[in-house]
This record gives structure tokens, C-alpha cells and sequence, in this order.
């Protein structure tokens, strides 16, 4: 599909105000030579700047403080694409192209899309991607699908454009081919829209958001089959589908209960290769089955290297990506250019320890996969070790509880398993368990307060919400565990 395809295909999703976003010409981009003395910008020399380095010691796993890299980002020199004359200067909107093209490369290894014409626009934060995205796309004539439990934020993202959200129902289970939207009741839902009494005066979907792999907050992801499912309903129904995927290169395998702190990331006798996980362990975004460009994907470096950065990217079809980026001229501006410095230079020292690539951009490729496994493997053994701790508890013994088990990301939901019949008010029986596990001296989310509609969800919302990623050791993690499950035992009055 050619740009005028695309724009002919995909304009008509535009939302108004983008419509009254106009292309800035600030500068008029001519390039410069030898002779030419730019004066027009208004950037100041680099040194103006108060520094004239940075230094950066790098870790060789997560929690390991031992030996270090050392690698520095000097005023010229140092990354020799990135110094601080370049990051630490105004800077290209779209992101510094070294950054770009790395981003680029880690699609086109991991979810190559099946058309030509895609791009990459970086942000700040998928958060930023999102804001942006919504704010392009939908007005108040526009409904939004998603997931029935969501990242909060996103309901507010949509709704600040006048758009309305509609929950979608889920599949609450620990069986990995089921995991996540309910696709027969989607379907259902867009063939019969116009006779659905409750959401009739909305006009039919035309974007759907989803948390595909280690979704926030429920931790299911949906798999291959689902999402070609999910895929032709797209097509049938003409959506485009924003796939948001923070989480998914933090995959693990089922958890073993005889063996609860087997971790494949680790295992000596049988170390994984970087292929078996690019193959195996990483499910494959909707890009790989986009014959339509009608997906834009969503990456961060947030859960990757650190959230402090606010440095993400976003992948969709040229022509949605100029309108992404056009938004950014006026708003953000280019995402931070320290920030892509620090990644970028990082990347480059992982770079050197891959010898066996002969090509730079693999060298730097497969480096920065390594890491993405190393911290597979420590959101793995953080899964063990809560597992093992919850398991071992009264409550779940006395089946107060199930766990509903991920297969990726950081996130565990605990479902109360009540007594008797669902109770009548969720909302408050959950606002109670939550003062007596405040008082127990944990801290959990509420299920309910994760729904787009509480209402739609009520039944289906009794379970709390915690995660492994923020606790400072095991031992911490599995005090938080059985804190928990004594307070659900409490609860529940055994
Ligand atoms: C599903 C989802 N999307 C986006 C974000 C935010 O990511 P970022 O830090 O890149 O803005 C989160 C953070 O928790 C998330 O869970």
C-alpha cells in the first residue's frame, strides 16, 4: 500500500482537531555546508551547557551490583552518533535517527509487519503514544473497545477526546489459549451493534485498545489464535487496533508445582538461546498480521530500562504516523534527548560482549535482548517465589483464594474465591478486605477500581491486584504474600 493508499484508506479516521493541525515549517531545512553560518535556530552552543559528560556504570543483571561497565557520553566524542553536542541539543521531533533506526530494527527482528510502508515515531512513554494516538483519532462521534479491565489511564485519554469506551468482556483464566478478550462476545457485539439497546446511540467502534501479553491489570495475553480472531473481526468491522505491549518481552513458561523455582532463563544444564526466545517465548504482535496497516503498535522503554527515562515508540503505517508526529511538533517536541543518549550509549556497551555478530546493528540488537532475558528470568523467579508463598497459606489451602496465573509480565491477581453466594455489594465487601489487608500492612489494588464500567464488571471484579517488580528481595515479596492471604483469611472470618 502506497502513502496515497494509505491516506485515502485512513483519513477518514482522523479525529477534528486534527483535522485543524496544521504541518509547522519552523525551519526551512536547508542543509548545511561548509560555508553556511546558521544563525537562525535558537539553540545554544553546546558549551553552554554545564556539563561535559556523563558517565554511566552499567550493571551486568538486575540486582547485581558487582563488577561494572563503564562507558561515558562525552561533549563530541562519545557515542559518536549521540554525543552531548547532539542528544543534549534541540533534536529531531521523530526521535535522533540512531535511536530510530534502532527501534526499527528491533520490529523488523521481532514483528516484522507484512506491508512496506511503516514507520516509527518515538514518544515519551506509551503514555505520551497513547495521549497522542486518541487525541488523532477519536472526537466525540468516536467509541473506543477495550478491554473490560484496563490501565486507568486510558479511559480518561479517551474520554477527555468526547469519545465513549466500551468494556469488553474477558476470559479470567489460567488456560493460555483462552486468556483474555472474549472474542465470541465481541464478535457478537460489533455484528449485532445497532440493535444492542445500551449502546445503539454510539456510533459502531472504530479503534480497539488492548493490553495484548501480560495484560495491566489482569495478566492474561492473548494468544496467537486469539489474535487472529481478534484480526478478522478487525478487518469485518474495519477497526484499527491499538496494541499496547509494555510487558511483552517479560514471558514465562507455566508455573511448575513440583519444581516451584524451576526458571528456564536460568537453567544451567540447559541455558535458553537467545532464538528459543525470540521463537518460543515472545508472542508476536498483531504487525506480523497486519496486511491492512490498520495497527499501531505501542513500546516502552519504561519496563525495559527504567520508567524515570520517558522514552517509548510507537509503530503504525506512514501516514497515521505524520499525523502522530504532527501532534508532536506543537506538544512534546522530540522525546528526551538525554534519555535516548543514555539508552542509546547503554546499548552500544551491551553491544561489545555479542562477538559472535559481525554487524553492528546485531551486535547492539541481540545485547539488548540478552538484558530483556535477564530480566525475563528475574520476573520469572519473582512468579516463583510469590506462587510458592501463596500456595503454602491456609487460606489457599482452604481454597479462600485462587490465583489467576499469568504467563507474562508483573503483575498476579488473586480472585477470592467467597464463601457463599458473590456478595451483593463488591464494591464495599472489596473496600473492606482492603482496610483489613491495609491494616496487615500490605497494599493491593481493588479489582473493581481497575473496571471502564464498573457496573458491566461488578461480578466478574472480585480479585486484587499486586506486583512482583517493586519489592526489594524475595523475602520482602513473600512477607507481602502471606500478609495477603492472612488478611483474605481474616476477611473472610476463618
Ligand atoms: C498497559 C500500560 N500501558 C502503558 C503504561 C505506561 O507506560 P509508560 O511508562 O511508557 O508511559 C503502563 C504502565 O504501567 C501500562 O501498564
Amino acid at each position: 500500500m502506497d502513502y496515497e493508499s494509505l491516506r485515502d484508506r485512513y483519513s477518514r479516521f482522523l479525529s477534528r482537531r486534527d483535522e485543524g493541525r496544521k504541518p509547522i515549517t519552523f525551519w526551512d531545512g536547508e542543509l548545511p555546508s561548509k560555508d553556511l553560518i546558521c544563525l537562525e535556530a535558537g539553540m545554544p552552543n553546546e558549551k553552554m551547557f554545564p556539563i561535559k559528560g556523563i558517565d554511566l556504570h552499567l550493571v551486568e543483571r538486575p540486582f547485581e551490583d558487582g563488577d561494572e561497565d563503564k562507558v561515558s557520553i562525552t561533549r563530541y566524542e562519545e557515542p559518536v552518533e549521540m554525543p552531548i553536542a547532539r542528544a543534549l541539543q534541540y533534536s529531531e521531533v521523530r526521535g535522533m535517527q540512531p535511536m530510530v533506526n534502532f527501534c526499527k530494527r528491533i520490529v523488523e527482528m521481532i514483528n516484522k509487519p507484512v506491508y512496506e510502508h511503516w514507520d516509527v515515531l518515538m514518544s515519551n512513554g506509551s503514555s505520551d503514544s497513547m495521549f497522542k494516538v486518541f487525541e488523532t483519532l477519536c472526537d466525540e462521534s468516536s467509541t473506543v473497545l477495550m478491554e473490560e479491565f484496563t490501565f486507568s489511564p486510558v479511559v480518561s485519554n479517551v474520554t477527555s477526546t468526547g469519545a465513549n469506551c466500551v468494556p469488553l468482556k474477558m476470559h479470567l483464566t489460567t488456560d493460555p489459549r483462552e486468556q483474555g478478550i472474549d472474542v465470541e462476545y465481541m464478535e457478537q457485539l460489533l455484528d449485532n451493534w445497532h440493535e444492542i439497546e445500551e449502546y445503539r446511540h454510539l456510533n459502531k467502534p472504530k479503534l480497539l485498545y488492548t493490553i495484548v501479553t501480560g495484560q495491566n491489570p489482569t495478566g492474561m495475553t492473548l494468544s496467537m489464535e486469539k489474535r487472529r480472531q481478534i484480526y478478522r473481526l478487525a478487518q469485518k468491522h474495519d477497526l484499527i487496533i491499538v496494541e499496547d505491549d509494555p510487558y511483552g518481552y517479560l514471558t514465562f513458561p507455566p508455573y511448575d508445582p513440583e519444581n516451584p523455582m524451576k526458571n528456564v532463563y536460568t537453567d544451567t544444564e540447559n541455558p535458553m538461546s537467545i532464538d528459543e526466545y525470540l521463537q518460543q517465548r515472545l508472542i508476536k504482535s498483531f504487525l506480523t498480521l497486519d496486511t491492512d496497516a490498520r495497527v499501531i503498535r505501542l513500546e516502552t522503554f519504561s519496563k525495559m530500562y527504567a520508567p524515570g527515562l520517558r522514552l517509548s515508540f510507537i509503530i503504525a503505517n506512514k501516514f497515521i504516523i505524520d499525523r502522530l508526529l504532527n501532534l508532536s511538533e506543537i506538544t512534546t517536541r522530540a522525546p528526551s534527548g538525554a534519555s535516548q543518549a543514555i539508552v542509546y550509549a547503554t546499548v552500544k556497551a551491551m553491544a561489545t560482549r555479542e562477538t559472535a555478530y559481525q554487524d553492528e546493528n546485531d551486535r547492539m540488537f541481540y545485547g539488548w535482548i540478552r538484558w530483556a532475558m535477564k530480566l525475563a528470568a528475574t520476573y520469572t523467579h519473582r512468579r516463583n517465589v510469590a506462587f510458592k508463598a501463596l500456595y503454602e497459606t491456609d487460606a489457599y489451602k482452604n481454597h479462600l483464594f485462587s490465583v489467576l496465573e499469568p504467563s507474562a509480565g508483573m503483575f498476579i491477581n488473586v480472585k477470592i474465591n467467597w464463601p457463599h453466594a458473590k456478595p451483593t455489594d463488591m464494591k464495599s465487601s472489596l473496600d473492606q478486605l482492603d482496610k483489613v489487608l491495609v491494616n496487615k500492612g500490605v497494599k493491593v489494588v481493588l479489582g473493581y477500581k481497575l473496571a471502564v464500567d464498573q457496573k458491566f464488571s461488578m461480578d466478574s471484579s472480585g480479585f486484587l491486584r499486586f506486583t512482583v517488580a517493586y519489592a526489594s528481595h524475595d523475602d520482602q515479596l513473600i512477607e507481602g504474600c502471606h500478609r495477603i492471604a492472612n488478611g483474605i483469611q481474616e476477611y473472610l472470618g476463618h
